[in-house]
Parts: structure tokens; C-alpha cells; sequence
């Protein structure tokens, strides 16, 4: 497997259909999840030559630390279910390759499970819940285990039209026949039944726990979250969010310069551009449409990181270009710990550190902090 779609393939192979497809999907039509593939890949590099392109760093300084390129493993939901305590081989990885992983609220391994597997602090996502005291609790927790930086998701207030996961039977599955169904795709994985259904255990959300007792099932914890998300939720909950958490505030989901304009005034320390992988608002911009907007108002301020369909090193180069500082990649690496574990996640960090370097090579750039605009044809 040489490149992320050769481990989206072998995912598809390895997993449940009805995780492939909840991981794979986007929204109603996806047309958003589309735009954000095709919008990068028609985003031209200016080919550089003769720039003595010998001595290429990758490194990346945000909110304080160095990393080794402007990549983050980005929170996604239920991760942990791809592979055997999924989340806790991911962030090994991560580690191992120094960029930092960010973990999901709902993820299958706890804060304390994962922050206990390795030595580096994660970042943590969390969702603005309707339980406050839960939220209140939660922050304490990730704030014990060393985290410093959260990432705070704003475009969640309610689940977006996801018909995929109804098809597979993911979601809305009440009757017998759905059932079975979801059983017919379970079987067809033996390796994953005994990776992750008998080895893997327990199957619960790991944070939610202490909320919901260990003998719920993760149907629901699924249903718990599903009603927890706060539609209510509005920007004066930021302070209630700094009350409780002395670290970073990174806003995720922004599409809007506006709505970056106003995160800025709220004193958040980054934001995040990103339409959730396509997952939320059909129709939304794809996020290389919307990252330049978005730079031109708040650039200079805090840093701007973006996610969206990055599968690649010139993808990477494409959205600093645009006026990111950093990347978050999601199904990229989840495709790779579905099919291989940790030593997928590995291999596309290295490959991924790998094509940015040559493309950074062949566009005349030897820093992250060099690429800007000048390195597209089209100024946008
Ligand atoms: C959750 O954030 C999802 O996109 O499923």
C-alpha cells in the first residue's frame, strides 16, 4: 500500500461495511465531500527549479511545541472500533512520528487509557454537550491527563443527513431484518470479529462511562451523544468553556470569515476551517474554496488549520499555500488503522512527510513557513 486510497481499498476489505461506510460518507448528496477532493485537485503548483532544495525541513512550531510537518490526527468519532483499542495504536503512531493526535470525545478508549499508552500530551475534541456538569467533569479529566489543547466543535449543533449510515444500517436500526443485516456484515469480517470484537473490548465510549455505567451498551452511548449535542450552544459558551479549561481553545468548524472574525474576538487561540469531511452542511464550500477568505480576514492573528479531503503531500502543500499553518487529516489515517492497525497509521505518516518533502522540493521551498500564495498559479 503506497498511497491513502490503496488503504481506503483495503479498509473496505477489512472492516464491517456499515463502519466502512460511516467513516467513508458524507452528507445527503455529498456534494460537499466531493468538492473537497475536487477543489484541492484543481489547485496548480507553480514548479520551481534550480533552488538548492538540499536541506528540506518539514518541522512545524504550534502553540509551542515543534512538530515534524503541519499535520494533525484529527478527532473522529468511534475510531477505536477499526482496529483492537483503535485510538491507543493511532496515537502511538503519532508519536512515534511527532504530530500530535487528537482524540474524539466518543472515542471507544478513555483519555485515561490512551494519555496512559504514551508520553507526549494529546489534544482533545470536545462536543458542546447539554450536560454541563458532564462537560465540567470531562475537562478535568483531560486536563489531568497533561492535555493542553482542545479542540472545541462548533458545527455539531445537530447531526447532519447522513443516508449512508441508514442504508448499512448504522443508524435507525430497530427491526429484525436490519439486524440481521448488520450481523450478515459483521460476519463477513471474521479477522475484524476476532481483532475487535473479541480481543478488542469493552465496547462502550470510554469518556462516557463515569456518565453511563460500563454495562451500557454502545448503542447507548450512540444514542446518548445523538441527544446531547446542544443546538443552543452559542458563542458566550466559549467563556463557559475557558472557566473550565486553562489551555488552548481551538474552534473547529468555521466556513466563514465572520464567524472567524468572531471566534478571534472570543479570544479563542486557533481555529479550525473545516465543513466536518463534507459529514455536516451539503452544500457547504468545500474548505480550499473557503481557507482563502478565511486567511485573508484573521491571518496573523492565531493559527489557522484546515481539514477536508487531505490525502496527500501536494494536498498539504495546496492548503498552506492557501494560508493554513497546519493540516488535520481524519479518514486518511483511520482507512490505515482499519486496514493495518499501527503500522498503517505509520506508514501513511511517512509517506505523507515523504511526498510533502519532494513537493516541497519541486515547488522551491525548503520551510513550511515559505510556502504562501506565491506558490499557486492561480492567486485565488
Ligand atoms: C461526528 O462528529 C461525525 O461526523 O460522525
Amino acid at each position: 500500500m503506497i498511497s491513502v486510497s490503496d488503504y481506503r481499498e483495503q479498509a473496505r476489505k477489512k472492516i464491517p461495511h456499515f463502519l466502512f461506510e460511516y467513516i467513508d460518507g458524507g452528507s445527503v448528496s455529498e456534494s460537499t465531500l466531493r468538492a473537497n477532493r475536487r477543489d484541492l485537485e484543481r489547485i496548480s503548483l507553480r514548479q520551481r527549479v534550480l533552488k538548492d532544495v538540499r536541506d528540506i525541513n518539514t518541522e512545524l512550531d504550534l502553540f509551542g511545541t515543534t512538530y515534524s510537518m503541519p499535520v494533525v490526527l484529527g478527532p473522529v468519532g468511534i475510531a477505536g472500533l477499526n482496529a483492537r483499542r483503535g485510538e491507543v495504536q493511532a496515537a502511538r503512531a503519532a508519536e512515534e512520528n511527532n504530530v500530535p493526535f487528537a482524540m474524539s470525545t466518543v472515542s471507544l478508549c478513555s483519555v485515561e487509557e490512551v494519555a496512559g499508552s504514551v508520553r507526549d500530551p494529546m489534544w482533545f475534541q470536545l462536543y458542546m454537550a447539554k450536560d454541563r456538569v458532564f462537560l465540567k467533569e470531562l475537562l478535568k479529566r483531560v486536563q489531568n491527563t497533561g492535555c493542553e489543547i482542545l479542540l472545541l466543535t462548533a458545527d455539531l449543533p445537530v447531526v447532519g443527513t447522513r443516508y449512508r449510515d441508514v442504508r448499512s444500517g448504522l443508524t435507525r436500526c430497530d427491526g429484525l431484518p436490519c439486524q440481521l443485516w448488520r450481523l450478515l456484515q459483521i460476519l463477513a469480517r471474521p479477522s475484524w470479529v476476532w481483532d475487535v470484537g473479541i480481543m478488542g473490548g469493552p465496547h462502550n465510549l470510554g469518556n462516557l462511562v463515569p456518565l453511563m455505567g460500563s454495562d451500557a451498551g454502545l448503542k447507548d452511548f450512540l444514542a446518548w451523544t445523538d441527544e446531547n449535542f446542544d443546538p443552543s450552544a452559542t458563542w458566550d459558551d466559549i467563556s463557559f468553556v475557558r472557566e473550565n479549561w486553562s489551555g488552548k481553545i481551538i474552534v473547529k468548524g468555521l466556513l466563514d470569515p465572520e464567524d472567524a472574525s468572531q471566534a478571534i474576538k472570543c479570544g479563542v487561540d486557533g481555529i479550525v476551517v473545516s465543513n466536518h469531511g463534507g459529514r455536516q452542511l451539503d452544500g457547504a464550500p468545500s474548505t480550499a474554496k473557503a481557507l482563502p477568505g478565511i486567511a485573508d480576514r484573521v491571518a496573523g492573528t492565531v493559527p489557522i488549520l484546515v481539514d477536508g479531503g487531505i490525502s496527500s503531500g501536494t494536498d498539504i502543500i495546496r492548503m498552506l499555500a492557501l494560508g493554513a499553518d497546519a493540516v488535520l487529516i481524519g479518514r486518511a489515517w483511520v482507512y490505515a488503522l482499519a486496514a493495518a492497525g499501527h503500522r498503517g497509521v505509520n506508514q501513511v505518516l511517512h509517506l505523507l512527510k515523504e511526498e510533502l518533502r519532494i513537493a516541497m522540493a519541486l515547488t522551491g521551498h525548503t520551510k513550511p513557513s515559505m510556502i504562501d500564495r506565491n506558490t499557486l498559479i492561480d492567486k485565488h
